[in-house]
């Protein structure tokens, strides 16, 4: 299993995307690129979703592909069949974090509390999804786990916007973070490459303190 800390240092943030037509997969991916922002966590809630993984991968070579909302050993395995290049999980269970384990990608499973944190460090992982990290605490939560775990790094997501990002990005514990934001339902629908650059460019401008 390779280690997941690279993961978090290619952007500032990880943007989260949901692909229903298969058709838009390479256009966002290349838009994202465009944008400067040069990874995508796609999430695995539609059933094309290992098809538009195949097509990024295959045609995107510039975009570091994970697959995300990896429930299930079984999802695991086919992501990583499709082309993903690292997995992303929304929480953990003992079982699927095994399997994920035994993959030859990197993992970043989600945790939302101190036991889960410590938890999945126990495994040897010190890269992790905090999730969902507006409604679990936001970054005065993170802030107070890295008194007593500071070797672990977040990519805290979920309520995360560009307007949030710099709160989380100026703590120690936080090499990025992810989000949904960079590619609007509306945007896709109109297929409006060009916004989802500029939010790219948005994105990409963050930069941790
Ligand atoms: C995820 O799976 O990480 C979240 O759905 C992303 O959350 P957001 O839509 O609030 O950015």
């Amino acid at each position: 299993m390779a280690e997941a800390t690279s993961v978090l240092h290619v952007s500032p943030v990880i943007p989260v995307v949901t692909i229903d037509d298969p058709q838009n997969a390479v256009p966002i991916a290349r838009a994202l690129a465009a944008g400067g922002v040069r990874i995508i966590e796609l999430t695995l809630r539609t059933e094309s979703a290992l098809t538009s993984l195949k097509l990024i991968a295959n045609e995107v070579p510039e975009i570091l592909l994970g697959a995300g909302t990896v429930l299930t050993p079984g999802q695991a395995d086919a992501a990583v069949g499709a082309g993903a290049q690292f997995l992303v999980s929304p929480g953990v269970t003992p079982s699927l974090l095994d399997h994920m384990l035994t993959l030859d990608v990197p993992v970043l499973p989600g945790v939302a509390t101190v036991g889960e944190v410590m938890a999945v460090l126990e495994r040897g992982l010190e890269a992790m999804k905090f999730f969902p990290a507006g409604p679990a605490g936001g970054p005065d939560y993170l802030a107070a786990i890295g008194a007593p775990i500071p070797q672990v790094q977040f990519c805290p997501t979920g309520g995360v916007s560009l307007g949030s990002a710099p709160d989380y990005l100026a703590l120690p514990n936080v090499s990025c973070v992810g989000g949904s934001w960079l590619t609007p339902r509306r945007a896709v629908d109109d297929r409006d490459w060009k916004q989802i650059t500029k939010l790219a460019q948005g994105a990409a401008a963050l930069r941790a303190e």
